[in-house]
C-alpha cells in the first residue's frame, strides 16, 4: 500500500506535514474536491485525496497527498465525499477501511426528487459501519476558493451521531464557517434541496407583479386604445409605450406597496380577535409576512419607472405637439385662457405628495437592505420601516386621490361602464389605511393593543 502513496509537494517542507497536523481525507478529485482541498490545506490540515488512480491526479493542491481510496480511508477519521451519488458504489468494498469513520456528503442533485432518498440517506444505507454527516453542499467550489464572503458563511449539517457532527463543526469552524445542526439525517433531503432554490422568497412577489401588470396593461388596453378605436375610429395605439407603461407602473406599485402593510394589519386583528399575541399565524399569513421586503423593493422599482416615465412627459412629441397646437388655436381665435388657481393647486398638490411618497418609498428600499437594518436598533428599524412605511402609503394613496380629483363625477370617465385603472388601484391602500387608523385609533376595548402589533413594514420582525 505504501507504493500507492504519491506526493505532489514540489516543496514537502513549505507545507505542514500530514504526520504533525490532524489529516483529513477526500474522495473526489473534481472542483468541489480540490477547492475544499486547498481550504482544508490553508487551514491547517493534512489533505489526503482518495482517487482511483492515484499516479494520474493532476492539479491538486500543493501539499496534498493523493492515495488509492483503500489507503487514503485508513489514513484519516473524517472523509470528504466529493463524488456524485451515481458513484457511491465504489465504497461498498471499503466497508472495512471505513468503520467507524466520519463520512461527510457534499452532495447536490440537478432537480428536486431525483431520488427516492436522500443522497445521504443512501450513502448511509451502503456503508452501515461509518457515520454519515449531512453538510457543506450550499457550499460551491468558486465560493471555498475565494473565501467565504459574509452572505455564504453559513453552512447546514445533519447527521445521526453526535460525535460525527461536532467533528464536522470543528472542521467547519477552521475553515472560518459557521455550521448550523439541522438535526437528524432525515433532515438531508431539505439540505440537498437548497442549492436548487431559485431566489425562493422572490417568486411569490414577482407573481404577483407580473399577474397584475397583465392584468392591468390589458384592461387599461381595452379602455384607453381599443375603446378610442371602437367608438372614434381613431388610432391611438402609440399611447401604449409610454402613457399605458406610466399607469401600469405606479397602479402595480401603489397596489403592492399596500400588500406589503395589509398582513400587518390583519394579524393585528387576528391578535385582537385571539385575545394574545402566543399564538402562531395561520401559515398563509407567515408566508405573507416573509415575502414583505421583497413585495416592498418590486413595489420600489415599479414606483421608480412610474418616476422616470414621468419626468420624459415633457420631451415627448405628443405632448410638444399638442401644446403648441393649443397655443395656436388660442392665438388664432384671439381668446384669452383664464389662470385657474384651483387646478394649479391641485396640480401642485399631487405632484408634491408623489415626490414626498417617492422619497420615503426610498428610504424604506434603503433600510431594508441587511447592510443597513443591522446597523439600525430595533426601534429605530421599526420607526422606518411601520410609521414611516404607513405614511409611504399614506403619502402615495393622497396623490393618487388628487390626481384623480373630481373625475369620478363625470359619465365619460366611466368608458363602457368601467372605472379607471387609478381608481381600482385606491381600493386595497384605502382598505389598509382605514384598518389602521381603526388600529392606531385610542377609543378601543383593548388599550394595549399598540404593545402587540406585529405589523412592522417590509421586513419579517
Ligand atoms: C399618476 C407624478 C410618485 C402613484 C401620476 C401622474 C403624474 C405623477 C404626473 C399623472 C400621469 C398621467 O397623467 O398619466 C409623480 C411624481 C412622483 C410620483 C412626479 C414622484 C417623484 C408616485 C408614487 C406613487 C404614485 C411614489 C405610488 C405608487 C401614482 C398613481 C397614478 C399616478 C397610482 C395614477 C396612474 C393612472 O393614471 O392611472 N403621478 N408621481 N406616484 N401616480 Fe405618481
Amino acid at each position: 500500500e505504501k507504493s500507492e502513496c504519491v506526493s505532489l509537494s514540489p516543496m514537502r517542507e513549505a507545507v505542514p506535514t500530514p504526520s504533525k497536523c490532524e489529516r483529513v481525507c477526500v474522495f473526489g478529485t473534481g472542483d468541489l474536491g480540490r477547492s475544499l482541498g486547498l481550504r482544508l490545506l490553508q487551514a491547517g490540515y493534512g489533505v489526503v485525496f482518495g482517487s482511483r488512480r492515484p499516479h494520474s491526479s493532476s492539479f491538486l493542491p500543493h501539499g496534498a497527498q493523493v492515495l488509492g481510496h483503500a489507503a487514503a480511508a485508513q489514513s484519516a477519521h473524517l472523509i470528504f465525499i466529493a463524488v456524485q451519488r451515481e458513484h457511491y458504489d465504489f465504497l461498498v468494498p471499503l466497508a472495512n477501511q471505513l468503520k467507524g469513520k466520519v463520512l461527510v456528503d457534499l452532495s447536490n442533485n440537478q432537480r428536486k426528487n431525483q431520488y427516492p432518498e436522500a443522497n445521504a440517506e443512501y450513502l448511509q444505507s451502503l456503508v452501515t459501519g461509518a457515520e454519515v454527516v449531512k453538510g457543506f453542499n450550499t457550499l460551491s467550489a468558486w465560493s471555498l476558493q475565494n473565501g467565504p464572503s459574509d452572505a455564504n458563511r453559513q453552512v447546514y449539517i445533519c447527521g445521526e451521531s453526535v460525535e460525527a457532527k461536532q467533528a464536522v463543526i470543528a472542521v467547519a469552524t477552521k475553515l472560518g464557517l459557521s455550521a448550523l445542526d439541522r438535526g437528524f439525517l432525515s433532515v438531508a433531503r431539505e439540505l440537498e434541496d437548497f442549492p436548487l432554490q431559485l431566489f425562493p422568497q422572490w417568486r411569490l412577489p414577482l407573481r404577483i407583479a407580473i399577474g397584475l401588470s397583465a392584468a392591468f396593461f390589458f384592461y387599461l388596453l381595452i379602455r384607453d386604445i381599443i375603446y378610442a378605436y371602437v367608438t372614434q375610429g381613431k388610432d391611438i395605439s402609440f399611447r401604449i409605450m409610454v402613457s399605458l407603461a406610466n399607469k401600469v407602473c405606479p397602479i402595480v406599485s401603489l397596489i403592492m406597496l399596500s400588500l406589503c402593510y395589509l398582513p400587518g394589519v390583519l394579524a393585528s386583528f387576528l391578535q385582537l380577535y385571539r385575545g394574545t399575541k402566543y399564538r402562531r399565524f395561520p401559515d398563509w399569513l407567515d408566508r405573507w409576512m416573509l415575502c414583505r421586503k421583497q413585495l416592498g423593493l418590486l413595489a420600489l422599482g415599479f414606483a421608480f419607472l412610474h418616476v422616470l416615465y414621468t419626468l420624459i412627459i415633457p420631451i415627448r412629441y405628443y405632448v410638444r405637439f399638442k401644446s403648441t397646437e393649443r397655443t395656436v388655436s388660442v392665438i388664432r381665435e384671439n381668446r384669452t385662457s383664464e389662470f385657474d388657481t384651483m387646478t394649479a393647486w391641485r396640480s401642485d398638490s399631487y405632484l408634491s405628495l408623489g415626490i414626498l411618497g417617492f422619497g420615503l418609498y426610498v428610504l424604506l428600499g434603503i433600510t431594508s437592505l441587511p447592510s443597513v437594518s443591522n446597523a439600525l436598533s430595533w426601534r429605530e428599524f421599526s420607526f422606518v420601516q411601520s410609521k414611516l412605511g404607513h405614511l409611504t402609503l399614506l403619502l402615495c394613496t393622497a396623490h393618487t386621490y388628487l390626481y384623480g380629483w373630481n373625475r369620478f363625477l363625470s359619465s365619460s370617465t366611466y368608458k363602457w361602464y368601467t372605472p379607471p385603472g387609478y381608481m381600482l388601484c385606491l381600493v386595497l391602500p384605502s382598505v389598509v389605511l382605514l384598518l389602521k387608523l381603526l388600529l392606531i385609533t385610542p377609543c378601543r376595548t383593548h388599550t394595549d393593543t399598540h404593545k402587540i402589533t406585529p405589523s412592522v413594514g417590509w421586513l419579517p420582525f
